[in-house]
């Protein structure tokens, strides 16, 4: 079955009125989003893809050639690396939803400039809050920016925090170890560090553990 989660504020192609809308829904308007220029140079705009049940969501930069030709994120050398990442983890690609905190391509791979990530970020949300996942995967700067704002990824790769809710996660973006080789053993051990994560906090918090049949039925 569809998950279907009310958002407000939608704004592309359509009045500000509340809409009740599924992932695929999403895909459809960020298909033929034209809210800002990046829009002008796609060949294709890359929603994003995978599990609408995923406990993990990935988060990108933008699409680059490769994406950009196919529709879908990480396809090219960067996808490819992170492919091996998540199999190194035992984490199945299709298990996850993957996206990027911009979803039509930059021209000649820049990087997204702020107005462009701003005026994307309701796509990103939408997904967010139909996904609702468990772990937030920020890969490289551009989408760390937004659940560790003011913080510099050198700091902050490996570690995760807690934010309403959802655990964020930041990672070096896989392309940043095909540019920098002594990158690549430090985002190998990061990805590694994200079933422990999951396992964590998998556990039933302690005091669910051991409270007692009868006393969770009082409080009802
Ligand atoms: N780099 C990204 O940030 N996203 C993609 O989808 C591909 C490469």
């Amino acid at each position: 079955m569809q998950k279907r989660v009310i958002l407000k504020n939608m704004s592309v192609n359509q009045p500000s009125s509340q809409a009740n809308l599924s992932l695929a829904e999403v895909a459809k308007r960020i298909l033929v989003c034209t809210d800002c220029a990046l829009s002008r140079g796609r060949t294709r705009a890359v929603p994003g893809e995978g599990s609408e049940k995923a406990t993990l969501l990935f988060i990108g930069e933008g699409p680059g050639y490769h994406e950009d030709q196919l529709g879908r994120p990480f396809v090219g050398p960067a996808g490819k690396f992170l492919d091996s990442l998540l199999a190194s983890a035992g984490i199945n690609r299709q298990e996850v939803f993957i996206t990027n905190v911009v979803k039509c391509r930059p021209p000649e791979n820049r990087d997204p400039l702020p107005a462009e990530i701003e005026a994307c970020r309701k796509h990103l949300d939408s997904q967010l809050e139909i996904i609702q996942p468990k772990i937030v995967v920020t890969l490289g700067r551009h989408s760390m920016a937004r659940f560790f704002p003011g913080e510099s990824i050198s700091k902050v790769h490996g570690t995760w925090r807690r934010q309403n809710g959802t655990i964020c996660f930041a990672m070096y973006h896989p392309a940043a170890a095909l540019h920098q080789q002594s990158l690549k053993a430090t985002i190998q051990a990061d990805m590694l560090k994200l079933p422990k994560l999951l396992q964590e906090i998998s556990k039933p918090l302690p005091q669910e553990e051991s409270k007692p049949q009868h006393q969770q039925l009082k409080l009802i």
